[in-house]
């Protein structure tokens, strides 16, 4: 009996050493099949137990379920501490992360084409004495349509296909024109803004039509504004952002409620002489839809349409993206796609 006891004790010293050199958790499961599994020496113990007199059973019987229990507990508790303890040292290695740390051959992001592009445009404009606007993009029925001289039941909202939302007479603003009376009210006069911005419209998604998409507002209102400061405008403005020293422009006549006279503005197309798949063979391109400001909208910004006028243009500002860089998918232009972004 006294060499049993003499086992137990020599047994639970092995396991404290074996513990004490635990440096996975793994190691844990290792050390409990060797102390406790079918082939540990406890378990040759216990198996030992039957030859021995009913008193010395008395005796190691318990001081076996004593070790057992010991072993159990000490694995169980020190694994514990071991996983709490990886995981502080986890949070303070985190802590102690420098953000500012240069990793060799790491790549620094750039601004998406748009951004460049919206930073190109504010630029022209800027110089030409512009100031650049902002206005919600939840927008009201009012500051959409009605004061744009759309009033409700007419025809041309059908031209918009708009984004209601559950919130009575507010939708998701389908161009940026809205802010132009939105400015009239509150800014002094001559103004002379441009808001470029995203813009909805509840439309079957395709290689040149977006639900989302960005557009640019422009509009002067001042004394003495004509038609030809509409043109000499769009023309400054689409030779410097296509870096042409000559740029024709062809003038149509178009319709938006908002204004009168509309136009549409084409330029050439600064790709080709002949005609190529960009301007449909036309070596016309249609970019710059715009014309003189209503009346009734004058009216609606507190403008007395008798002394001033202006003139206004709503360009797509993605598709002179699309155009600008050669992009041929709009759907590109919000897709994420490093391989993509990375070329600009
Ligand atoms: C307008 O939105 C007018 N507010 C423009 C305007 C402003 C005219 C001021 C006169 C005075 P239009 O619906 O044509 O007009 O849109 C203008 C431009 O937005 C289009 O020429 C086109 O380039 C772009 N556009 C329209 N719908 C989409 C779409 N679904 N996806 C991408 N671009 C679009």
């Amino acid at each position: 009996m006294d060499e049993i006891l003499t086992r137990i004790v020599s047994i639970k010293e092995a396991f404290q050493q074996n513990l004490q050199a635990i440096q996975t958790l793994k190691e844990f499961d290792d050390l409990k099949v060797s102390f406790l599994g079918k082939k540990s020496q406890l378990q040759a113990l216990l198996a030992e137990m039957k030859n021995l007199t009913v008193d010395s059973r008395r005796v190691v019987g318990p001081a076996l379920q004593e070790l057992k229990a010991f072993i159990e507990n000490t694995i169980e508790q020190t694994r514990q501490e071991f996983v709490e303890k990886k995981a502080r040292s986890a949070i303070e290695k985190e802590q102690n992360f420098d953000v500012t740390a240069y990793k060799p051959g790491i790549s620094f992001g750039k601004l998406h084409p748009y951004s460049q592009a919206v930073e190109e445009i504010e630029d022209i404009f800027l110089s030409m004495g512009y100031e650049i606007l902002d206005g919600p993009e939840f927008e009201s029925d009012f500051y959409n349509f009605t004061a744009l001289n759309i009033p409700q039941d007419h025809p041309a909202r059908d031209m918009y296909d708009t984004f209601w939302t559950n919130k009575k007479s507010m939708l998701m603003r389908t161009h940026t024109s809205p802010v132009q009376v939105r400015s009239m009210q509150t800014k002094q006069l001559p103004l002379a803004a441009i808001v470029p911005g995203r813009t909805y419209r509840h439309e079957a998604v395709d290689a040149t039509h977006d639900f989302m998409f960005m557009q640019c507002e422009g509009f002067f209102v001042d004394k003495d504004v004509t038609v030809a400061h509409l043109f000499a405008t769009a023309q400054t403005f689409l030779k410097q952002l296509f870096k042409k020293d000559e740029l024709d422009i062809r003038i149509r006549p178009g319709f938006f409620p908002f204004v009168e006279p509309g136009f549409e503005i084409d330029m050439r197309c600064p790709f080709c002489t002949q005609g190529c798949s960009v301007c449909k063979r036309s070596t016309w391109m249609e970019v710059f839809p715009g014309g003189m400001i209503h009346p009734n909208v004058l009216k609606a910004g507190g403008i007395d349409p008798d002394v001033y006028s202006g003139f206004a243009f709503g360009f797509g500002l993605s598709r002179l993206v699309m155009l600008k860089y050669g992009i041929d998918d709009i759907r590109h232009l919000y897709g994420g796609k490093l391989r993509f972004l990375e070329q600009f």
